[in-house]
């Protein structure tokens, strides 16, 4: 009987020992930063965060489970932990948040080509109504954007801010994995910073078309380094569509049939945690894995950015971002109605236009997905408006402040 006592409370020694070793790991992970100085800010550089091993475990363990399903852990515990310094808009429209242009926050812009980022990244730099206005000089394609008491921090990481620091039109895996090294290079300082990820995305076949349209004129876009997993792809993961320096003249069929064209769901690629994937070999999961994570993991990244903006609602994305960062511009966004790409979609034979829309299944289930994000969050920030007609009105016309 004695014996047996002993035992028992040996093996309760032994339990407690093992869950108070294990609580203490897992909250070296878990653990806010800003809570636990153990868990020091260069580690998260080094090593992947927890919230990617998690998803990634999950998913693997999940494949072939429905995408809502795999959506799910974003909002439970995801977000509150592992992407603190990443805000997103729910966090954002929090009643007492603020974007500190001041501080320590930071905008990052993530330029999909072909869907307005160029306007609007101009918007950015040229037309934001602030306190001390971006420097830009004549004849320079890149501004200042310093912060208001400042000659070397930048609040604004973007093309025409800081310039492609992470390659040209890196997308989130490069971006998040290099944002923070390339602000301490460029400020010349280590420091702890709050990153606001923003894009634009748009109607994926006329995106596909005027993608199209650019490389005929002669754009490449081969300077783009692609990095994932640490290193760039090799050139059997990612072969060039065309020989030569371009591929000026290309017709659509030949731009439909090359199994490697980015142009191809670049939207979904380029918000897609490529990590997840094997990066840009495909031989590590099958076709159908790889597009379904590929795409789950697109609307995640997309649904925790700060904000985002759609082509086809120029007026609701500005008043949006207004909203969102309380930062406001001086010129309305302009709805073009008839771009280069709507005007050559009448050209287009019907076959050619099921093609497009075949082989994009993956960006127009984002869009759909972004579309339907866009509109709740409309209607979220209108509700809370109290002068939401006037606003709305008066967009980049007269000045307003939100309550
Ligand atoms: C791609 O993945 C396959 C399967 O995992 C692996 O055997 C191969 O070595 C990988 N290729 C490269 C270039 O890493
Ligand atoms: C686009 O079309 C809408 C309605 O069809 C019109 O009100 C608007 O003025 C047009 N915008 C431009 C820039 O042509």
């Amino acid at each position: 009987m004695e014996y047996l006592r002993k035992k028992t409370v040996l093996k309760i020694v032994l339990i407690l020992c093992f869950v108070l070793t294990t609580c203490g790991i897992l909250l070296v992970y878990l653990c806010p930063e800003t809570i636990c100085s153990f868990n020091l800010h260069a580690d998260s550089q080094k090593y992947p965060s927890w919230r990617k091993i998690g998803l990634k475990h999950l998913m693997a363990e999940n494949m072939g489970k429905p995408l809502s399903f795999l959506s799910l852990p974003s909002d439970s515990q995801i977000s509150e932990s592992g992407f603190k310094n990443k805000l997103s808009f729910d966090e954002m429209i929090k009643d007492d948040f603020e974007f500190d242009i001041k501080g320590s926050d930071v905008i990052v812009f993530l330029h999909i080509q072909k869907t307005g980022g160029t306007t609007f990244g101009k918007h950015l730099v040229r037309d934001l109504d602030l306190e001390k206005p971006c420097k830009c000089k004549r004849g320079q394609k890149k501004c200042k954007c310093y912060r208001p008491d400042s000659q070397a921090k930048y609040w604004l990481f973007s093309r025409y801010s800081t310039g492609w620091k992470c390659g040209l039109h890196a997308d989130w895996t490069e971006l998040t994995n290099c944002v923070d090294t390339a602000m301490d290079q460029t400020e010349k300082e280590e420091a702890k910073r709050r990153y606001f990820y923003i894009t634009l995305l748009r109607e994926p076949i006329a995106r596909f078309l005027s993608e199209f349209r650019h490389v005929q004129r002669g754009a490449t876009w081969k300077s783009s380094r692609h990095w994932c997993g640490g290193r760039v792809p090799t050139e059997e993961e990612l072969p060039f569509c065309y020989r030569g320096d371009d591929w000026r003249g290309v017709t659509l069929e030949e731009f439909m049939n090359c199994p490697h064209n980015l142009a191809v769901n670049r939207q979904t690629r380029m918000l897609a945690d490529l990590t997840l994937v094997g990066c840009y070999n495909n031989s590590v999961m099958s076709h159908r894995a790889r597009d379904l994570l590929m795409l789950a993991s697109a609307k995640e990244n997309l649904k925790k950015m700060s904000y985002f903006g759609l082509c086809e609602y120029q007026k609701i994305s500005q008043y949006l971002f207004e909203s969102t960062f309380n930062l406001h511009f001086f010129q309305p966004f302009e709805q073009f109605n008839e771009t280069h790409s709507s005007l050559i979609m009448n050209e287009i034979d019907i076959k050619d236009l099921r093609k497009i829309r075949e082989l994009n299944h993956l960006d127009s289930e984002l869009y759909k997905y972004a579309k339907e994000l866009l509109l709740a969050r409309f209607k979220r920030l209108k509700k809370d408006d109290p002068d939401f007609q006037e606003h709305f009105q008066n967009l980049g016309i007269k000045k307003y402040a939100l309550k």
